[in-house]
C-alpha cells in the first residue's frame, strides 16, 4: 500500500458525472503510468477489486491479467459470475483457477479457527504467487486498496517518528515484487460503488453483502468437511434468494447461514433422521464494531425453514441467533 493523503478540496463523489471524471482521470494516469507493461490483479469478486479490474478494463484492456483463485469456499455461483462478468461481458483476460482441492486437503481435520483463518490466507498467496510466476511480463501489481485502509495505516503508524509506506507488496514472496497500481486509494466505499456503477458493472456486485476473505471456511464451524460445506452454501443460497425476493437484501448489512459440527435427531418420511441444524444470522451495523439484530417477519422465516430444510440434504433444523455484538461477534468464528 502506497500512503497518500486525501487532497482536502477532493470532493465527494456522488453522482455519476463526478464519477465519469474520476474515471476519465485514472484512465489517464494509469496508462501513463504502466505504458505497455502488464498488470497483475487478484480479482476476488467483492467490491473493491471488481472495481480495480473494471477501471482497469477500461484503461488497459487485455493488458490486465486477472486471476480468480476460487478457494473453494466460495458462496454458490460467485465464481461462475465472476467469469460471467469479467471474462463472458466485459471481455477481461481472466484466470480463473479452481483451487478447491488444495485448500480443503490443508483444512482437512483443522478446528482451530484461528489457524483456519491461516491457513487459508497463506495458500491463497501460495496459490496466487504461483500462478504469477507462470505469467511472463507482469511489471504491476494493481491492489483494491480504499481510502478507510489508509487511514488505518496512518493511525498504525501514529506515535512513530515517519509513516512507514509498506513495500511488502500483497504480502507476495520476495521473487515477486511488483510496483503498485492502486486507483481507487483515494476513494471512501461508498464512493467506490458509485464508480462501480458508472463503470457498468451490476447493482449486485457493487452494493454486495460484506464477505470474509476465508469465505464459508469460518461458517462451515470447527473442522470444515465436504459434505457440510456444500449443505451450507445450498442453504445459504436459499438465505439469500429469500431476502432478494422478501426486500431484506437492501434493509439488511450482512446475512447468511452457518453450520455448527454437530447433529441433532429428527424425523423425515417416517424414518429417523440426524442432521446439522443450519442457524440464520441476520444483522446491521455501521462500522462492525457493534451489530444489533434485524427483525425478520415470522411468515418468511418459516419459508425459509421450509425450503432449507426440504431442499438442502443433511439439515434437519434451522435456527436464528438472536445475539447482538457485543456479546456475539458477527461471524461466528
Ligand atoms: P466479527 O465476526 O469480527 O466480524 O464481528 C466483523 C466483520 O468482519 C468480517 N470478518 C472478516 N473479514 N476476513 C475478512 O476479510 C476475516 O477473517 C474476517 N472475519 C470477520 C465479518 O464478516 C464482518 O463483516
Amino acid at each position: 500500500m502506497q500512503i497518500t493523503k486525501r487532497p482536502e478540496n477532493m470532493e465527494r463523489i456522488t453522482t455519476k458525472a463526478l464519477a465519469d471524471a474520476f474515471i476519465e482521470e485514472q484512465v489517464k494516469e494509469v496508462r501513463a503510468q504502466v505504458g505497455d507493461k502488464k498488470v497483475l490483479l487478484a480479482l476476488s469478486g467483492g467490491v473493491d477489486s471488481s472495481v480495480v479490474a473494471a477501471l482497469l478494463i477500461k484503461a488497459i484492456g487485455k493488458q490486465l491479467v486477472c486471476v480468480h483463485v476460487n478457494h473453494g469456499l466460495m458462496r454458490k455461483n460467485e465464481s461462475e459470475n465472476v467469469v460471467e462478468i469479467f471474462r463472458n461481458q466485459l471481455d477481461a483476460n481472466l484466470i480463473y483457477v479452481d483451487a478447491t482441492d488444495r485448500f480443503l486437503n490443508l483444512l482437512a481435520g483443522v478446528s482451530d479457527p484461528e489457524r483456519k483463518r491461516k491457513i487459508i490466507g497463506e495458500e491463497f498467496i501460495n496459490v496466487f504467487a504461483d500462478e504469477a510466476r507462470g505469467l511472463d511480463g507482469v511489471s504491476y501489481l494493481a491492489q483494491g486498496t480504499i481510502y478507510p485502509d489508509i487511514l488505518e495505516s496512518i493511525k498504525q503508524a501514529e506515535g512513530k517518528k515517519a509513516v512507514k509506506s509498506h513495500h511488502n507488496v500483497g504480502g507476495l514472496p520476495e521473487d515477486l515484487q511488483f510496483e503498485l497500481v492502486e486507483p481507487i486509494k483515494l476513494l471512501f466505499k461508498d464512493e467506490v460503488r458509485v464508480v462501480g456503477e458508472a463503470l457498468g458493472l451490476p447493482h449486485a456486485m457493487v452494493y454486495r453483502q460484506p464477505f470474509p476473505g476465508p469465505g464459508l471456511g469460518v461458517r462451515c464451524l470447527g473442522a470444515i468437511t465436504r459434505d457440510r460445506l456444500h449443505a451450507l452454501r445450498e442453504a445459504d443460497a436459499i438465505l439469500r434468494d429469500e431476502f432478494d425476493k422478501n426486500g431484506l437484501a437492501e434493509k439488511v448489512w450482512q446475512y447468511f447461514v452457518v453450520i455448527p459440527d454437530i447433529k441433532s435427531v429428527g424425523v423425515k418420511e417416517e424414518s429417523r433422521y440426524e442432521g446439522w441444524p443450519a442457524i440464520i444470522r441476520a444483522v446491521n451495523t455501521t462500522d462492525a464494531m457493534t451489530a444489533t439484530i434485524e427483525e425478520i417477519p415470522y411468515a418468511i422465516l418459516h419459508h425459509i425453514t421450509a425450503r432449507i430444510t426440504a431442499e438442502v440434504e443433511g439439515i434437519n433444523r434451522v435456527l436464528m441467533d438472536l445475539t447482538p455484538k457485543p456479546v456475539g461477534t458477527i461471524e461466528w468464528e
